[in-house]
């Protein structure tokens, strides 16, 4: 039986950093009211990091890549498959992947994106994992990158304030051992108008709305009840129980979706691995770099058994059990 294991992470956050209160100065000049105490007690943001003009995507992707393969001990060359997670393309096409192989110097090997919004680095490593066990491919890059600071209706007080800039990435190899223990992916697309970045572009012009618009009180409640049945059926499926994970490593939307899941899951709050202060909501890469930030700083050992949610726009949602 052939498995797939993590054996790298990686993460890139651009290194502009907006407070709260620098944010919300920045608004009031254009009579928008908000502040450090609403966004803190409602989402549990402080902070985010914007990247700047004419920075992509591909570029912060590229950075993750360069850091997993590093922690790997890997280089771009063993690399046969590339997958980025992204809602912020730099391009209509190419993928954003075949940007990040060509930066990495490297040609050959399957790159290609996947779009499930917040969801999407959990559909791309379930992706990697179901080429790796057919025998498709040795070594994956996975990577979640995003510059959603572009798709901000900065306006927009009921969502500009919960999202950054960012790029987190694993190496994911065959292994003899699991590795990834299981895995489900979900979508209802009937809730698309949730949470969704509605524009195109047609001969050469923008149609529809291109910014991000969100009900983020159905969102909150989908969110709460897909990620609690998606946990029980992963944990079902690998054979193991809630109490056994030792870290959960959820999409970082909002702190007070992710205590209501620990609380309903009995999880004690210390397996819950935060970083929406300091990164806020980064989409596609909020997972990876919040596995990343916990695997540097010795929290996340190998062996110990991790379980990555995601959930977004489409709607999608999606869970996966790990031996690190
Ligand atoms: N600053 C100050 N006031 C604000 C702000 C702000 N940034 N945003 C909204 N308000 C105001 C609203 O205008 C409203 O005032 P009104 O009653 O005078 O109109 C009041 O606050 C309450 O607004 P609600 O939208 O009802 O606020 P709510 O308590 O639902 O909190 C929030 C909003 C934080 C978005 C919440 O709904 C939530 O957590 N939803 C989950 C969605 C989420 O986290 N989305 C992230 C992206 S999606 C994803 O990643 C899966």
């Amino acid at each position: 039986m052939r498995y797939a294991k993590i054996t790298g992470t990686g993460g890139y956050l651009p290194p502009r950093i907006v407070s709260n209160d620098e944010l919300a100065a920045d608004m009031a000049t254009r009579g928008i009211e908000t502040s450090d105490a609403w966004i803190t007690s409602r989402t549990g943001i402080r902070q985010r990091h914007i990247a700047d003009p004419g920075v992509t995507t591909s570029t912060l992707a590229t950075h993750a890549a360069r850091a997993a393969l590093d922690n790997a001990g890997m280089s771009a060359t063993d690399i046969d498959l590339i997958i980025v997670a992204t809602s912020t393309p730099d391009f209509i096409f190419p993928s954003t992947a075949c940007l990040v192989q060509a930066n990495l110097g490297v040609a050959g090997g399957a790159a290609f994106d996947v779009q499930a919004v917040c969801s999407g680095f959990v559909y791309g490593l379930a992706t990697a994992d179901a080429f790796i066990q057919a025998g498709r491919a040795r070594h994956a890059l996975v990577i979640g990158a995003e510059v959603f600071s572009g798709i901000l209706d900065w306006n927009d007080r009921r969502t500009c304030v919960l999202f950054g800039d960012g790029a987190g990435a694993v190496v994911l190899s065959a292994a003899d051992e699991p590795g990834i223990l299981s895995a489900k992916l979900d979508a209802d697309g009937s809730q698309m108008n949730i949470l969704c970045a509605a524009g195109n572009v047609v001969r050469g012009q923008v149609t529809g709305d291109p910014f991000l618009r969100m009900d983020g009180q159905a969102v909150f409640k989908l969110a709460v009840q897909a990620l609690t049945r998606s946990a029980h059926e992963v944990c079902d499926e690998a054979g193991v129980s809630i109490d056994q994970i030792d870290w959960m490593v959820p999409h970082q939307a909002n702190i007070r979706i992710l205590n209501f899941i620990g609380r309903r899951l009995h999880l004690p709050e210390e397996k819950l691995v935060v970083t929406l202060d300091k990164h806020a909501n980064t989409s596609a890469a909020s997972v990876p770099l919040a596995l990343d930030v916990a695997h540097r700083d010795g929290r996340i050992k190998a062996g110990d058994l991790a379980l990555l949610q995601g959930v977004g726009g489409g709607f999608t949602w999606g869970s996966i059990l790990v031996r690190m």
